[in-house]
């Protein structure tokens, strides 16, 4: 019976991460745009932080700044946002159009 469990909880395991991959939710290999709206988009475009988006910030700016935190911005660790999607995050991000659903200050 044990033995049971202990499978069950193995798959049900498993079964969360497979899903997690297929969602690109695996910290370390997330798509930017999975970065950008878990992370960068609980503030901007929604009023907190200014439109980041379509505005071709420099790609070393945008690394720069959400490595430092900047003023009420917060700086995010490499434990937070791994290096290889940083680079891709900040790329992604300068080379974005405007998102008309975002509201900025
Ligand atoms: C907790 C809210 C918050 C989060 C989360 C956040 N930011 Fe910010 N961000 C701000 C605020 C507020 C500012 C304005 C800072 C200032 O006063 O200069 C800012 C400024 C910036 C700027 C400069 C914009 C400009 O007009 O010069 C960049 C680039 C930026 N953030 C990138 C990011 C990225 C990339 C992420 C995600 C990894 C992120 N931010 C997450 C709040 C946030």
């Amino acid at each position: 019976m044990k033995r049971m469990i202990a499978l069950a909880a193995a798959m049900e395991l498993a079964t969360a991460a497979y899903a997690a991959q297929k969602l690109g939710e695996v910290p370390g290999e997330r798509a930017p745009e999975i970065v950008y709206a878990k992370i960068c988009g609980y503030c901007h475009g929604r009023n907190v932080g200014p439109i980041i988006l379509g505005r071709q910030l420099p790609v070393e700016t945008i690394k720069d700044i959400a490595r430092h935190g900047r003023n009420g911005m917060p700086a995010f660790r490499p434990t937070e946002v791994t290096p290889d999607e940083m680079d891709a995050l900040a790329q992604w991000i300068s080379a974005s159009k405007a998102n008309e659903k975002e509201h900025g200050k």
